[in-house]
């Protein structure tokens, strides 16, 4: 591996403040990719293929720099080793990938509003349940479960037959960076304009002549947490709904199916649950059953009818 080091012009000490570190890209070997890859998945969930082996070193080269690592192996023995998790927590900053967008993919937010909404909040009404509890599981910098607050607001504007009160909305994320950007809700123009439809942006949203920030009410709906969703059984209470889209997909078969098992126990019977347009339950299906909505919108119910011997309710 090939590092520049600058040496002090006067002394010609190789000084830790004179070293510049600037790991070569491409120069990881095998075997320190594999502790790296292994290390990375238990600390994440995220499995890092092989083919990712560039995309990994160009990520971590910051944290190289910044830790003063001559080697990928020196960083996973600071890692490693890493007790108050501060350098952990850097690299899932670093490795995680935290696309996301207002609304998307849309058909979700519409099945959410059009029918399930409006089949809670029916119960609601009638005394059959008290509130509507709505998990987003890898919810990055906010943008979902923002929009899934949005759309309960405009659902109770347009029925007034529920209160914003009795509805709880609960987002994390491994990533500590981007649950700091969820919780403060500002957004640039170029991530509002990604997804974000301008009667909504002029109804939710304040501009302070740069920023775009969400408005009190829609933050109010919603609690952000940084916390992995392996450990989810630990701190998420039952919820009726859950938003999981574009998060499992670096994980492993196995490691996807532990984190089913958990929705399968947290989902309240006959819940709901929304995976990413190309994502899908795999060998989950004793568990989930998948129904088609307006054409092409995928939900998943829970199958706990079929344990208890109750009828579907919808
Ligand atoms: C691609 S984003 C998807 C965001 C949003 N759900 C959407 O579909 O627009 C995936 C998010 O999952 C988070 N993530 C990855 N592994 C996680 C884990 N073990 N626990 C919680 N969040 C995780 C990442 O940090 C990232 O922000």
């Amino acid at each position: 591996m090939v590092f520049n080091l600058r040496i002090n012009n006067k002394t010609g000490d190789k000084t830790d403040n004179a070293r510049v570190v600037t790991p070569e890209l491409g120069t990881i070997n095998k075997s320190d990719f594999q502790l790296l890859q292994n290390h990375i998945e238990s600390i994440s969930g995220i499995s890092i293929t092989m083919h990712k082996m560039y995309l990994l070193q160009s990520r971590l080269s910051p944290i190289m720099a910044e830790y003063k690592c001559l080697t990928y192996f020196e960083l996973y023995k600071i890692a490693v080793t890493d007790k108050t998790n501060k350098i952990n927590n850097r690299i899932i900053d670093a490795i995680t990938t935290n696309e996301t967008l207002w609304f998307r993919d849309k058909t979700p937010f519409l099945i959410l509003k059009d029918i399930i909404l409006k089949k809670m909040a029916l119960e609601i009404v009638s005394g059959k349940r008290k509130k509507i509890r709505i998990w987003s599981a890898g919810c990055s910098t906010g943008q979902e479960p923002y929009s899934i607050a949005i759309t309960i607001l405009e659902y109770i504007k347009k029925n007034n037959i529920i209160q914003p009160d009795q509805v709880e909305i609960f987002a994390n994320d491994i990533s500590s960076r981007v649950i700091e950007i969820a919780k403060k809700g500002v957004y640039s123009s170029l991530e509002i304009d990604r997804g974000l439809p301008s009667e909504i942006k002029k109804q939710y949203f304040s501009f302070d002549g740069k920023n775009w920030e969400i408005h009190p009410k829609v933050k109010k709906l919603v609690c952000f947490f940084q916390k992995d969703i392996r450990a989810s059984l630990n701190y998420v209470s039952m919820q009726d709904i859950i938003f999981c889209r574009n998060t499992l997909i670096y994980f492993s078969t196995l490691k996807k199916m532990d984190v089913f098992n958990a929705f399968a126990k947290i989902l309240r019977p006959n819940g709901y649950l929304f995976l990413g347009g190309a994502e899908s339950i795999l060998d989950a299906t004793d568990i989930f059953t998948m129904k088609m909505f307006k054409n092409k919108g995928l939900y998943y119910k829970n199958n706990f009818f079929r344990r208890f011997k109750q009828p579907p309710i919808l």
